[in-house]
């Protein structure tokens, strides 16, 4: 069963099988078109391959939004040492739940993305890091990965060719911090995950310092209709520079939130209201964060904006890794940003300082502010404390728990002037909805 309906909105290109019987299993892969592209690709050039990524426009889809064409073109596959694939399933963005549905309904079409992204840099090699309370989806893929073995579409002489390429599983622990691609190559190899020095970047030094083409799990799913299609058919699909279309997960206030697959660049609005069913009880919006929580707030006044990388960048917002999260008139910002605080405070790995002292300063003034404790010079404070933490951090974690802050106190800086002199939070004494 399908976690939500279906929009007659969306455009269906990653999510084609979802909803079918057994969507999961490699005859259902097989009889909608399933292992076309490693076909089609197996007759091909790598830098054929690599040339329709390139033309798809596709571009990561684990946050960054990275191309993964140029991407996959730093891998020097002349490069002696052996190469790898490795998937980055951690998927722990808050507000981001659409790696987990793309494996759990269509696990080979991830398989089929890694086999061709294999081809295309010379790996003979994958590892899916799966995030560890995602364990269930640790027997759906290699209970697909044992299909595909079984049947040639992995292993040695796939399809009866020369290319050999085995997958493997492996689980992450629950730490956000492992989905940072360098501390996730750490966990890989069995150490613990704290981000390496850039560069060199994994292209060049990845796994066991080894060449590696390492993206998001949406981002190799995308590979099979691109091949299979043609990138330009990917490409236009989007907007210039963001081809294809993307699975947003739309949370929060509104009537039917779900996972849903638009073109790129489709209207934020629109995606509340006709996708999304609209703000749930009839209520006012007040804000939305468009990618994830790290990226920053957008009010409603701004959320008239095409969803793709480049337009929420001209909205000083970003696209993230799809995590829609809608907020009504009855939220209390105050204590979604403290919310938000916990977690990257609980998240950091303490590594450098002004991350680890940053992230807790930051969750202490915002927990006593929301308790009515605040003073009026901490409203500054907590603004300036996270601009001292933009750009100051080893890695983009520190940046990711500082943008929504910043945004957060500019935009609505009347209601944490309304939790100052004691006085209780004023969304909670209206006995209203809040964010927990
Ligand atoms: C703290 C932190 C957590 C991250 N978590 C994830 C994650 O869970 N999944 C993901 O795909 N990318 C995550 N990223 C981004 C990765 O570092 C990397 O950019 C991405 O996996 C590359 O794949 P892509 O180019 O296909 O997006 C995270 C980055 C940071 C800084
Ligand atoms: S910014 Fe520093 S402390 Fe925070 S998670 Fe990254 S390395 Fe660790």
């Amino acid at each position: 069963m399908l976690y939500n309906e279906p929009s007659p909105l969306e455009v269906k290109v990653l999510t084609r099988r979802f909803g079918l019987e057994n969507s999961a299993s490699l005859d259902t892969y097989l009889a909608t078109d399933g292992y076309t592209a490693l076909r089609k690709a197996l007759g091909m050039k790598p830098d054929e391959i690599i040339e329709q990524v390139k033309i798809s426009n596709l571009r990561g889809r684990g946050g960054a939004g990275f191309p993964a064409g140029l991407k996959w073109g730093f891998v020097p596959r002349t490069s002696p040492k052996p190469k790898y694939v490795v998937v980055n399933a951690d998927e722990g963005e808050p507000g981001t739940c659409k790696d987990r549905v793309l494996m759990e309904y269509d696990p080979h079409q991830l398989l089929e993305g890694m086999v061709i992204a294999g081809l295309a840099v010379g790996a003979n090699t994958g590892y899916i890091y799966i995030r560890g309370e995602y364990r269930y989806l640790i027997e759906i893929m290699d209970r697909a990965i044992a299909e595909a073995r079984g049947r040639g579409y992995l292993g040695k002489g796939i399809l009866g060719g020369g290319f050999d390429f085995e997958a493997y599983t492996h689980t992450g622990a629950g730490s956000y911090e492992c989905g940072e691609e360098s501390a996730l190559l750490e966990s890989l190899e069995g150490k613990r995950g704290q981000p390496r020095i850039r560069p060199p970047f994994p292209a060049i030094a990845g796994a066991f310092q080894c060449p590696t083409v390492l993206n998001n799990v949406e981002t190799f799913c995308a590979v099979p209709a691109i091949i299979r299609d043609g990138g330009a058919a990917f490409a236009a699909l989007g907007t210039p520079k963001n081809g294809g279309t993307r699975l947003f997960a739309i949370s929060g206030h509104v009537n039917k939130p779900g996972v849903y697959e638009l073109p790129m660049g489709f209207n934020l609005l629109r995606m509340i209201n006709e996708v999304a069913g609209g703000m749930r009880g009839g209520k006012k919006l007040k804000a939305v964060i468009p990618g994830g929580s790290s990226c920053p707030v957008l009010k409603a006044e701004e959320c008239d904006v095409a969803m793709d990388f480049d337009s929420l960048a001209k909205a000083r917002s970003m696209l993230g890794s799809g995590g829609v999260v809608v907020m009504d008139e009855d939220t209390c910002v105050v204590k979604a940003t403290m919310r938000i605080m916990k977690f990257y405070a609980h998240e950091s790995c303490g590594w450098c300082i002004p991350c680890r002292e940053g992230t807790m300063w930051l969750e202490k003034l915002l927990v006593r502010f929301h308790d009515g404790m605040g003073r009026r010079t901490d409203i500054d404070l907590i603004g300036d404390v996270a601009k001292n933490m933009l750009g100051r951090t080893f890695c983009p974690l520190g940046d990711a728990a500082a943008m929504p802050t910043i945004s957060f106190v500019e935009k609505f800086r009347d209601e944490f002037e309304a939790h100052l002199d004691g006085k209780p939070c004023p969304f909670e004494r209206a006995g209203a909805m809040v964010v927990a």
